[in-house]
């Protein structure tokens, strides 16, 4: 088994090849000299010669770029939409290899609702050309047809109308009825397909076909329209296979989850040809760059649509696959790296690319086994399965696991799609900001040989440039915001042209996303190494001040927005709190790691004790009521909210007072008050847990 993994990292021999070439040696002579009767990992750990550390610089220095473009190639041979006979085969290519690298492995099964295509057609009648069948793009392509997924089977014929990116302000500055329309949007300014689909229902549309502009844009871009995360059949538990309760699909509980009207993309060339024949009023300027070729009309009609979309609802199976490397001292305390395995077509880019990488991050972990290393906590590799149809596989086993969850894991690390081209863009919550930047300073920069991955982001951004993570658009939205999970999410490169259509091949990802296949192995350094220390750290690397920090700047945007209408000192008051507590915990760290030498009984407890309070201080941000309107998300720092000002990502449940009352035209005081009030004492929970005192 090791010899076929040397032999196949020596089909290109280079210097990186030549030190592998000394590990795999290495490895053989460790495994060789170790005596046979061991009686636990523990004595294994205690016995390694190398700290730690060395064997994270032995991670750094198994970099390769062949074996990640070999798993690329492997996973995208064929189309693995989820519920599909080939998606279940890729399921299987993730667990054979994890096998074949001896790590325990792990496959959980659920029984959940998809959403395929069955007859979808379009016609245009244009005033002057007469009818035609439009919208078949991607003809010849093995891949499922370009549709929405949930969108209810339906006919609708109608006058076309554009409606910019389909938000409210849109509507408001169009000022047609746009009734009995069918609606045509383009792609973008932080819009859900879902939500884009809702908007247009709620004013009356009979049909909403949605396109992505882009000079380079390719095909189309398909995508699901259901509100919410997981299962709709089972919200909030998990759908396990065998004997699970299950909604009725009539439930209004279900029914809500999607639109009451049809929809589905369309190509750019078809929007286009739609748009250039409207007529009607004058379209407000910021929409011009979208009507390059019309004369600036946004319809109704004279053009009209006759759309009819039939789409199947069916319970499938889906898998997630993990790997589990068991923690020496603390096999109770989780760190866990996931990327989901299922795409709409090929998933070069989405999510395969991540995919390629969790497989690399695999073989180097099971590389430094072979060298005695054992992770101080657990770490769990997990390969999710259905997050294009709304996260559904991370979030059945997320509302499966809860409880070991909520009380053992210590930090979840997404990672989608790896690669979509140059650059490192990161998001993640604010107690890990120090790790991240840390972490950037030690992985080379794939695109330049002499900088690191520090050098390049913060050159580019002029500074550190860190996201957070209030969206639900990947895996990491039930880990943090239904349990409250410190959470990072990276990727190289943005808005990649070929995403979720028949183009997102391996051909485009090695003849345009990453050509060396470097920037993958670079994701890889990075991803491995973020988690071997959260994993090997005696103290978690958890810096609290930094979330404080960032907690006061954002109570600071929105006391500002409100020009003082408000008061916000409630949360004022425990951010300061946070602040002090986040400070004495720094003071205590420093001591621990002083005394770090010593392994009294009563030191080992006090890091641990240390250490459940930063692993918990996150949950204090949840509300068991959570989200008005949308009780699954509990956190009240990080969630999805009605999006009325998109530079408000955080919040949620404020930013969404403010909006309605924003939108009734009338202050409700009460209920922003309220809520002001509700973050204050999530605040105030996060420093109890951090403190660790009763009160
Ligand atoms: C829009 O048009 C529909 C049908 O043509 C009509 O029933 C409705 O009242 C109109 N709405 C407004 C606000 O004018
Ligand atoms: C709309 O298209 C369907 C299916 O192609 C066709 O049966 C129907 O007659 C069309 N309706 C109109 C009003 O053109
Ligand atoms: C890996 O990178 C080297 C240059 O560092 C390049 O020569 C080689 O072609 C790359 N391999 C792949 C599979 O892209």
């Amino acid at each position: 088994m090791s010899h076929k993994l040397c032999s196949a990292l020596f089909k290109r021999p280079t210097t990186t090849f030549l030190f592998i070439l000394l590990f795999c040696i290495l490895g053989f002579y460790i495994l060789d000299s170790e005596p046979l009767n061991h009686k636990s990992n523990e004595t294994k750990t205690h016995k390694a010669s190398k700290p730690p550390t060395g064997f994270h610089d032995t991670f750094l220095s198994l970099s390769s770029n062949y074996t990640v473009s070999e798993y690329l190639r492997s996973l995208t041979l064929h189309p693995h939409l989820a519920g599909t006979p080939e998606g279940y085969q890729t399921a299987q290519y993730v667990k054979t290899h994890f096998e074949s690298l001896n790590l325990e492995t792990k496959v959980s099964e659920y029984e959940v609702l998809l959403s395929y295509p069955v007859k979808i057609s379009l016609t245009a009648h244009f005033s002057n050309l007469g009818s035609r069948v439009i919208g078949l793009s991607e003809v010849g392509f093995d891949v499922v047809r370009p549709y929405h997924a949930y969108a209810p089977s339906g006919k609708a014929v109608g006058a076309a109308v554009f409606a910019n990116y389909g938000r409210e302000e849109d509507y408001r500055a169009l000022g047609v009825n746009v009734s009995g329309s069918v609606v045509v949007v383009r792609r973008g300014e932080g819009m859900s397909r879902g939500g884009v689909v809702r908007a247009a229902e709620g004013r009356g549309a009979a049909a909403v076909l949605t396109y992505t502009e882009g000079e380079y844009v390719k095909g189309v871009e398909r995508g699901t329209v259901m509100k919410g995360l997981g299962d709709p059949l089972s919200p909030g538990w998990g759908s396990v296979v065998e004997g699970g309760e299950k909604l009725e699909r009539s439930d209004t509980e279900v029914e809500d989850r999607f639109p009451k009207i049809p929809s589905m993309p369309i190509s750019f060339e078809t929007a286009e040809a739609i748009l250039r024949s409207l007529e009607g009023p004058q379209v407000p300027l910021e929409w011009r760059d979208a009507l390059k070729n019309s004369n600036f009309r946004a319809g109704p009609g004279p053009t009209v649509l006759n759309f009819t979309n039939q789409v199947e609802d069916k319970n499938a199976r889906i898998h997630d696959v993990f790997a589990v490397i068991r923690g020496s001292e603390e096999p109770d305390r989780y760190v866990l790296l996931g990327n989901h395995r299922d795409a709409w077509t090929f998933g070069a880019v989405d999510p395969n690319s991540g995919t390629a990488v969790l497989l690399d991050v695999a073989r180097r972990y099971a590389f430094l086994m072979r060298l005695g290393w054992r992770p101080r906590r657990t770490i769990i590799l997990c390969s999710w399965d259905a997050e294009e149809f709304g996260m559904i596989g991370s979030t059945e086993w997320v509302e499966n696991n809860i409880m070991n969850l909520g009380s053992r894991a210590v930090a979840y690390l997404n990672v989608d799609c790896a690669v979509q081209g140059p650059g490192l863009f990161t998001s993640m919550t604010p107690q890990l900001d120090d790790l991240v930047i840390d972490i950037t300073k030690k992985v080379q920069d794939p695109d330049a040989p002499d900088i690191t991955i520090y050098d390049e982001w913060t050159g580019r951004n002029k500074g550190i440039n860190i996201q957070r993570l209030s969206g639900v658009d990947s895996d990491f939205a039930p880990f943090l915001q239904h349990v409250g999970i410190p959470s990072v999410d990276m990727y190289f490169g943005k808005d990649f042209p070929v995403y979720h259509t028949a183009f997102d091949s391996y051909d485009w990802m090695s003849t345009h996303g990453d050509p060396l296949f470097r920037r993958h192995a670079a994701v890889a350094g990075l991803w491995g190494l973020l988690a071997l220390r959260l994993a090997d750290d005696p103290i978690l690397p958890f810096n609290y001040s930094s979330y404080a920090m960032q907690l006061q700047e954002y109570t600071s945007i929105l006391s500002n927005k409100l020009e003082g209408r408000i008061s916000f000192t409630p949360i004022f008051k425990s951010v300061k709190n946070l602040l002090a507590v986040a400070q004495e915990v720094e003071e205590e760290a420093k001591e621990l790691r002083v005394d770090g030498g010593a392994s009294s009984d009563v030191i080992v407890l006090k890091k641990r004790m240390l250490n459940d309070r930063l692993m918990l201080a996150e949950r204090g941000f949840l509300d068991a009521d959570g989200l008005q309107g949308n009780r699954w998300f509990k956190h009240l720092v990080y969630g999805p909210s009605n999006k009325y000002d998109s530079n408000i990502d955080f919040f949620p449940s404020i930013a969404n007072a403010i909006s309605q009352s924003t939108q009734a035209k009338k202050d409700n005081q009460a209920t922003i008050r309220h809520e002001i009030w509700r973050v204050a004492r999530a605040i105030q929970r996060a420093a109890d847990a951090l403190k660790g005192d009763l009160s």
